[in-house]
């Protein structure tokens, strides 16, 4: 497998240090709180953990499900530097972000978890880590509606509300991954089977003829046919969010890696052929590949960082030597990119990766660092300079 030139060793390493200083710094500035956008001049906006998702009226809110990213970069960088207090803050954060292990409301648990108790795990073996993440996983399992074709995973809301029920986001594919871990730490296949059961019915109701993906199904219940595709942070129903595009990638990955098949990690390869068909030369993606503004609209960095995040994992597992070849290739290509002018080198810009876009409908953080973007960027660089230090090395199919 090809290693890293000189040139990105230089740069991921000065990514992981401009982490590592600037986690330091800021948590003597956030309290109790955790970032999850910047504002225009650089500086974080935070909230509390305890911000639940849920709706207001018809509007829809995720609320904090940035708390576990917070974590999981604590941890990165304790890896990267081996100081004590990356650590000791990284447990500390952990007790704030736990509460959120039995909330009823939202598939983003998948994230919070992911992101801080899995790794919090994996690197001290500490079984704090892993009894947060179990709560966290049997909830984000129970989030399970069975219908004629299969099951899926209800994104949004609690299950009490019809809304909530007969849909699912695109987003739920990269939250597969806690699933996946339970069933390896427990021995508990009801964990893989729910996941499956989630990437199924995905497959068969988000995917596009020509592999673009819709960011939200409703599904008519109990058929569980697909009553419409729409989206909630994309430009139109019919256009491709970039970053939907990204999660579908890399959650078939991690579903062909949890299940061994092979299927599941070729339709990864094609949903990201779509991604490099549409981003061309350009390492960072529009936020959605059909806003007609294009080329003057917002960028997504954290797009393309998941992007590369997944595609250092598609390359580990592929049985396919030349084609694991490529997509190690182009995964460090975006990385080596993303540490060009997207990375925040200025003292005053508190996130890593600049031009990142949460929700342009909503107009929150359209042009920012995204906390969720700066964890894909550092996991993706931890398993390029470090591998087996922030998370396994994964095994070829
Ligand atoms: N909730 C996942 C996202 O905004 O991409």
């Amino acid at each position: 497998m090809k290693s890293i030139t000189e040139t990105q060793a230089g740069l991921f390493q000065e990514a992981l240090n401009l982490l590592s200083d600037k986690l330091l710094e800021d948590e003597g500035r956030i309290g109790v709180t955790f970032p999850y956008v910047t504002a225009a001049d650089g500086s974080w906006d935070t909230m509390l953990a305890s911000e639940s998702a849920g709706y207001t009226g018809d509007a829809w809110s995720h609320g904090n499900w940035f708390c576990g990213f917070w974590v999981g970069l604590l941890l990165a960088a304790y890896v990267h530097r081996r100081d004590d207090r990356h650590l000791r803050l990284a447990r500390e954060r952990m007790k704030l972000v736990a509460q959120r292990a039995d909330d009823p409301n939202t598939h983003d648990i998948g994230f919070i978890f992911n992101a801080s108790a899995v790794p919090g795990h994996f690197i001290t073996g500490e079984p704090e880590f892993a009894a947060t993440g179990l709560r966290a996983a049997a909830k984000l399992r129970s989030r399970l509606v069975r219908t004629d074709r299969g099951a899926y995973i209800s994104s949004w809301g609690s299950l009490d509300d019809p809304r909530a029920r007969c849909s699912s986001a695109i987003d739920t594919m990269a939250n597969l991954a806690l699933l996946y871990w339970a069933a390896q730490i427990t021995g508990d296949a009801s964990y893989l089977v729910a996941g499956e059961a989630h990437a199924k019915m995905t497959r068969d109701a988000f995917i596009r003829p020509d592999m673009s993906t819709y960011h939200a199904v409703q599904y008519d219940l109990p058929s569980g046919v697909r009553a419409r595709g729409y989206t909630f942070q994309g430009y139109a129903d019919e256009s491709c969010w970039s970053r939907g595009q990204g999660w579908a990638i890399l959650g078939f990955t991690d579903t062909a890696r949890a299940t061994g098949q092979r299927d599941y990690l070729e339709l990864a390869n094609e949903l990201a052929d779509y991604f490099l068909k549409r981003i061309g030369d350009d390492p960072v993606a529009f936020w959605d590949f059909d806003d007609p503004a294009l080329p003057n609209a917002p960028r997504d960095t954290a797009a393309s960082a998941i992007l590369a995040n997944a595609f250092l994992k598609m390359a580990d597992i592929d049985p396919d030597q030349a084609r694991a070849g490529r997509r190690r290739e182009q995964g460090l290509w975006l990385l080596e990119k993303l540490c060009g002018a997207p990375l925040a080198r200025e003292v005053g810009h508190r996130g890593l990766l600049k031009h990142g876009c949460y929700s342009k409908p909503h107009n929150i953080g359209p042009d920012a660092a995204v906390l969720f973007g700066d964890f894909y960027f550092v996991d993706a660089l931890c398993r390029a300079v470090m591998p087996g230090r922030f998370g396994p090395i994964l095994e070829k199919l």
